[in-house]
């Protein structure tokens, strides 16, 4: 019997809505393994938390989080808080603070009538963005000087140690060896003199370790393209934090949109809790109407279980997905159906019990 120990961070907007419907998802994951069982604690933490308390989360918060096996959230930011606020002192602290410093972003298409590009099939868009997610252009260094004065100055520093550079570089480096796939490396050194010169001559020094590893290494302006133009030639891709960000959110536009997006933070030594969430934020525009995406949170529940070492309930939920996306009419508005977000989380959960016992 395992036992896994989650703590829910809802969140915002839309947050509490799809988190829910991944919660459900958990459920009945326990219902059908009887090897498995889960236990979850919600922590109240966001905006409207601050709103009331002048900070995003309790001042124990990384304390009490500390214990559990894994982090599930929703999406912080709403307006009324600033999001540099918002971000920083609930998503940042904890991505940084656990030491979480490897952001995994499947950049995959489940269905080929959801990309917008021309002749593009599930064939031609599957790969991994790994991230650097602990410091580099979001290390938040920096200075802001003479403020509302002409002569105002503001820096925002880049920060890449030799440690963090490596450790992402080289977990690229063991994902691709493992599974037998090629490995891009974006960057920026033609105008990056210092921090991507840096990241360059690193990928190339640990690649020494991985001879058997075919590698590419690209302009973060012509991934850009490729990743639009040819996204067939990627299979897993690590970059810095600012380009990761970007690129995925690309990904995202070529695979169906940000409803589907999902992503890991992820601490490979399991000294600190991962934490698993959706890309998307908040979606103000459309929070508490019911008609949110929960795909994207219930692949996070995915990649959980992936984590967790349940492969085959990684396996499950995501072919369960693959299902789910042929039935148009139980999906939500975004993706041109007219179900609730809780009415797809049931769909969902019909399904993958029908694969389970099938
Ligand atoms: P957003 O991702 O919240 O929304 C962008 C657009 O995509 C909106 O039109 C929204 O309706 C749509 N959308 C997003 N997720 C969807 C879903 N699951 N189903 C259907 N439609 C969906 O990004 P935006 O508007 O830039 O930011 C809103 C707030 O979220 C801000 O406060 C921002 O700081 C925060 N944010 C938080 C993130 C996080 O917690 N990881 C990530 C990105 C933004
Ligand atoms: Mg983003």
């Amino acid at each position: 019997m395992k036992h896994f120990n989650i703590a829910l961070i809802p969140g915002d907007g839309i947050g509490p809505e799809v988190v829910s419907e991944g919660v459900k998802v958990l459920q009945a994951i326990e219902d059908m393994d009887p090897e498995i069982s889960f236990s979850f604690q919600t922590f109240p933490w966001g905006c409207e938390y601050y709103l009331k308390h002048g900070k995003m989360m309790d001042d124990a918060g990384m304390e009490q989080l500390k214990s559990f096996d894994a982090i599930y959230l929703g999406a912080v930011g709403y307006p009324g808080v600033p999001d540099h606020i918002s971000l920083r002192d609930l998503l940042l602290k904890i991505r940084k603070g656990f030491d979480q410093y490897v952001n995994v972003r499947p950049i995959t298409l489940l269905h080929s009538t959801l990309t917008p590009l021309k002749a593009k099939t599930e064939k031609d868009i599957d790969f991994l963005v790994i991230r650097e997610n602990s410091e580099g252009e979001y290390a938040g260094a920096g200075e802001w000087l003479y403020k509302d004065k002409p002569e105002e100055v503001v820096m925002q520093t880049g920060v890449f140690s030799r440690k963090g550079t490596q450790r992402i570089i080289r977990y690229a480096y063991e994902e691709a060896r493992k599974t037998n796939r090629t490995l891009t490396s974006v960057s920026k050194g033609n105008a990056l003199n210092y921090s991507m010169v840096f990241w360059d001559e690193v990928f190339e020094e640990v690649g020494k370790e991985y001879p058997d590893v075919k590698t590419y290494s690209y302009l973060v302006d012509a991934a850009s393209l490729y990743f639009v133009a040819d996204p067939k030639r990627f299979e897993v891709v690590v970059t810095s934090n600012l380009f990761g960000d970007i690129l995925t959110d690309i990904g995202a536009g070529i695979t169906g949109g940000l409803g589907l997006a999902t992503g890991a933070n992820v601490n490979p030594e399991k000294e600190y809790p991962s934490m698993f969430e959706p890309v998307h934020g908040s979606a103000p525009d459309i929070a508490g109407k019911g008609i949110a995406n929960p795909i994207a949170a219930i692949w996070s529940v995915s990649q959980m279980m992936d984590f967790f070492g349940e492969t085959g309930w990684g396996e499950a939920i995501l072919s369960s997905i693959k299902s789910l996306l042929t039935e148009t009419d139980q999906l939500t508005p975004d993706l041109g159906g007219t179900a609730s977000t809780a009415e797809l989380g049931c769909r969902f959960v019909e399904l993958l019990q029908e694969h389970r016992f099938t």
